[in-house]
């Protein structure tokens, strides 16, 4: 059966049918795209080979970074579902299943991409999910020219690191008028961190509430240039993966940046872990940014008791102090 919370699943069947020769090369292809100069004029993603590797290979990791924005940004807006959601730049989907994960439930769904190939794979693989049956793949080029229909949420997954700087404002402006809340993911290194704060300014500038990663809707404490705010999503690796890239690992670690923000009101965490915890004996080190607008490292030790326990639970992009 299927698993309709996660996409690997319904990809594997989709894949099996590749020769994994011709699967390896189209992947090979793609990251040499990807590592030539972006934006581009034209899609990356011209065919179905290009975008079943891309699927193979890239759509598992953007998926687990997207759920794992999104369960922050569902922890700080508990009471709130989403009643329609709209992916642009979608691609294959990623962040269609993403918010299925997150909320139980059906609503519409668009998808918006410029790139045929990639809406009608993504739509292929959408079938083994019955919250994404009635999902709509549209074209759509990102441009100065784009308007959305209004919406309650936004997802633009790994999408700004294609456009060029006036297309980025574009997307982000038009996302801000269209939508009540808007989900921002990026790759996790300066240049993608750069991206979200860019992005993040535009929203407060268009009355948008933070709601994560930060607790605040304050400028961001990293001076610019010497830091990075980025996470960590694990990813289990297919055969595929593993094929391509080598090594033994059934799994790795897809770091991302993101940005969730909301036109209601939202309830940020208080402070939220910010790398990954160090765990010493009898003591953790959590580096946190918080509410007062500052990186600060604290010291749990056994002595503060059950905080003890759970600052050895805390993992790097959890709220800190966890909830009760
Ligand atoms: C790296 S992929 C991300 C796909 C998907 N959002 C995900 O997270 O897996 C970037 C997507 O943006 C789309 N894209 C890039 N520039 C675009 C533009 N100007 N107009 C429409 N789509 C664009 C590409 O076709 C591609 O599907």
């Amino acid at each position: 059966m299927n698993d309709p919370v996660s996409p690997a699943e319904a990809l594997r069947k989709l894949l099996d049918g590749l020769p994994p020769r011709q699967a390896a090369q189209a992947v090979d292809r793609l990251i040499a795209n990807y590592r030539g100069a972006t934006p581009t004029d034209a899609p990356i993603l011209r065919d179905r080979a290009d975008v079943a590797a891309y699927a193979a290979y890239r759509m598992p990791a953007t998926f687990e970074a997207v759920r794992s924005a999104l369960e922050a940004f569902a922890d700080a807006v508990p009471e709130w579902t989403p009643g329609s959601h709209t992916d642009v730049g979608g691609g294959t989907g990623a962040a269609t299943w993403a918010v299925a994960a997150t909320w139980d439930g059906e609503r519409p769904v668009t998808v918006l991409d410029w790139a045929e190939p990639a809406l009608a794979l993504g739509q292929e693989i959408a079938a083994a999910n019955p919250a994404l049956k009635e999902a709509r793949w549209q074209r759509a080029r990102i441009g100065a020219s784009l308007t959305l229909d209004d919406t309650d949420l936004v997802t633009v997954s790994y999408v700004l690191n294609e456009l060029p700087a006036p297309d980025r404002a574009a997307l982000v402006d038009a996302a801000a008028s269209a939508a009540q809340a808007v989900v921002i993911v990026e790759p996790g290194t300066p240049d993608g961190y750069a991206r979200i704060i860019e992005a993040r300014d535009r929203l407060i500038a268009a009355g948008f509430h933070i709601a994560a990663p930060c607790p605040h809707s304050a400028a961001c404490p990293i001076v610019p240039g010497t830091d990075w705010c980025h996470f960590s999503a694990r990813v289990s690796r297919s055969s595929l993966h593993r094929q391509v890239k080598g090594g033994s690992l059934p799994y790795e670690d897809e770091k991302f940046s993101y940005v969730a923000a909301a036109r209601f009101p939202v309830t940020p965490a208080p402070s939220r872990v910010v790398r990954r915890p160090q765990i010493r004996k009898g003591q953790v080190l959590l580096d946190l940014c918080e509410a007062e607008e500052r990186l600060d490292r604290t010291t749990v030790t056994k002595r503060h008791g059950d905080l003890y326990k759970a600052a050895r639970d805390a993992d790097w992009g959890d709220a800190w102090p966890p909830a009760t």
